[in-house]
């Protein structure tokens, strides 16, 4: 491996093609070539895609939708200090968007009003309520559809299906059985029950269909979409921590702007003492010694990247960084046996992307590259624009990309009626705020990027991702080619 560190040190994705070898597949089809990878050190996804933690990039929508498509997003603890519940709600949303098994389904008792169960199903927008008596025991089902023409005054009981016409399903839940048996019966909802007739679960025939519509999903143990949430280092981080694990963030990011150092250890041994095992990943590095460090405070996985972002300035205000592929080759061969690691920043074209997962990366994390779709947070707003043939203006729809460590991501982080101008002044920014095209949903751009991945692993005579690194890391020289000037512009310039 140190051979492939003197070919690219100093160098970044831009810097290189590979060579293409004798390809082995008949199909370059999505959706059969294998490219599972280990975000962390338990969780494996089927897509080695990750959405950044920017709060102008992953929240719970982009965090469905990337996970939906068998990545995993990170939310952004871009809310401000002490105001945990805003992210809390995001995790929520996403725990709560997908199931296989609803473990805590909504209960009403028999004797409630229909008024009450109305607006119980008005303000959680769910449309079945399980009912039940003080010992959880099932007694019946209640549907929008129970509720048509009722007499609010009424009781639950009076128009519920009752428990001796419903069909339960007892023992472990198997979705393959709770299908055939909702078939069978004509019905959408299936309650599940213990030996002794207390509820144990609820599988809806809908969550069962988009199960299937969807199977590279990223799911936990019930089938529910699977969430990390990114938390800081000083102030709030482990009260943060321990909201955002309450509602079941499948894992814990500490994101800070430099991992190698003594504040990343002091947040590493408090996080580890306070929560035990959790899985959790740390960053950012960009050397050995940086991997080192984090893998000697047990963390389970590392995001690798210090300035490759699209939205940041560390590099141009601090001169200090590691180019991006440098960086990967140089923290994989200290990390390897150990944890995964997390491309982070840098990829700004698909291509990119195989580079990332080569050199180092088992997933990438991407920001400015799902930029600006539909799934981002933050307001669409029209911009004037000169078209330079016709010299005509158009107005044009723009969303707003933000590095985290920008001026107005900080200011807007903090409690801007307690700042002074000269705190704002003493802010040393480390990222940019720009204005990109607003565009369509970010399913189609995922997709895309998928394919070309599947098309990079077929040139490169692999069947699947990890037997193109496995190849690669054989014998990279095989593959790697160092570009000039001129063969870069060849290559990239369009
Ligand atoms: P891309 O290139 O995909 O990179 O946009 C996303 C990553 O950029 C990092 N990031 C920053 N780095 N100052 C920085 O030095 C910033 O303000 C900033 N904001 C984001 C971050 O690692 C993200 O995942």
């Amino acid at each position: 491996m140190s051979d492939l560190l003197s070919l690219v040190r100093g160098c970044t994705f831009d810097d290189f093609l590979f060579t293409p070898q004798h390809s082995v597949i008949e199909r370059r089809d999505p959706a059969t070539i294998d490219l599972t990878s280990r975000f962390s050190q338990r969780l494996t996804l089927k897509r080695p895609i990750v959405s950044a933690n920017m709060d102008t990039v992953t929240r719970s929508e982009m965090a469905i939708a990337v996970a939906e498509e068998g990545g995993i997003g990170v939310i952004d603890r871009g809310f401000r200090s002490g105001d945990i519940d805003p992210q809390v709600r995001e995790v929520h949303i996403v725990k709560r968007k997908q199931h296989g098994v609803i473990g805590d389904p909504y209960m009403i008792a028999p004797a409630a009003s229909l008024a009450d169960a109305a607006e119980r199903m008005r303000r959680t927008g769910i449309g079945t309520l399980v009912v039940v008596d003080e010992q959880r025991r099932v007694q019946g089902l209640l549907t929008t559809r129970d509720l048509r023409f009722a007499d609010e005054g009424g009781t639950v009981s009076s128009r519920m299906t009752p428990r001796e016409r419903l069909v339960v399903h007892t023992g472990t839940p198997d979705p393959t059985i709770a299908e055939e048996v909702m078939r069978a019966h004509k019905i959408k909802k299936l309650p599940l029950v213990g030996t002794d007739g207390t509820l144990r679960g609820l599988i809806t025939a809908k969550d069962l269909i988009m199960q299937r519509q969807l199977p590279f999903a990223t799911r936990d143990s019930q089938g529910r979409l699977r969430v990390a949430a990114a938390i800081g280092a000083k102030g709030d981080y482990l009260e943060r921590a321990s909201e955002l694990l309450r509602a079941e963030a499948d894992v814990i990011v500490i994101d800070i702007a430099h991992g190698h150092s003594v504040v990343m250890a002091r947040a590493i041994e408090a996080f580890r003492k306070r929560f035990g095992d959790v899985e959790l990943v740390a960053g950012n590095v960009a050397t050995a010694e940086g991997v080192r460090f984090l893998l000697e405070r047990g963390v389970n996985g590392i995001k690798v990247g210090i300035g490759p972002g699209g939205g940041c300035t560390t590099r141009l205000n601090t001169n200090f960084g590691v180019p991006q592929v440098q960086a990967l080759v140089e923290c994989r061969d200290a990390a390897v046996g150990h944890v995964p690691l997390i491309a982070d920043g840098g990829v700004r074209r698909h291509g990119a992307l195989v580079q990332a997962l080569v050199f180092g990366g088992e997933t990438v994390m991407l920001g400015s590259m799902l930029a600006g779709t539909a799934e981002t947070p933050g307001d669409t707003v029209q911009k004037p624009v000169v078209v330079p043939d016709s010299n005509k203006t158009v107005r044009v729809p723009f969303k707003v990309f933000r590095g985290m460590a920008s001026l107005q991501a900080i200011v807007d982080r903090l409690d801007v009626e307690d700042l002074d101008a000269a705190d704002v002044e003493a802010l040393g920014a480390e990222g940019m705020e720009i204005s990109v095209p607003a565009r369509g949903s970010v399913r189609p751009l995922l997709r895309d990027m998928l394919k070309h991945l599947c098309s990079a692993v077929s040139y490169g005579g692999a069947r699947s991702l990890s037997e193109l690194q496995e190849l690669f890391r054989k014998d990279p020289t095989r593959y790697v080619i160092r570009l000039t000037a001129s063969s870069r512009r060849e290559s990239f310039d369009r």
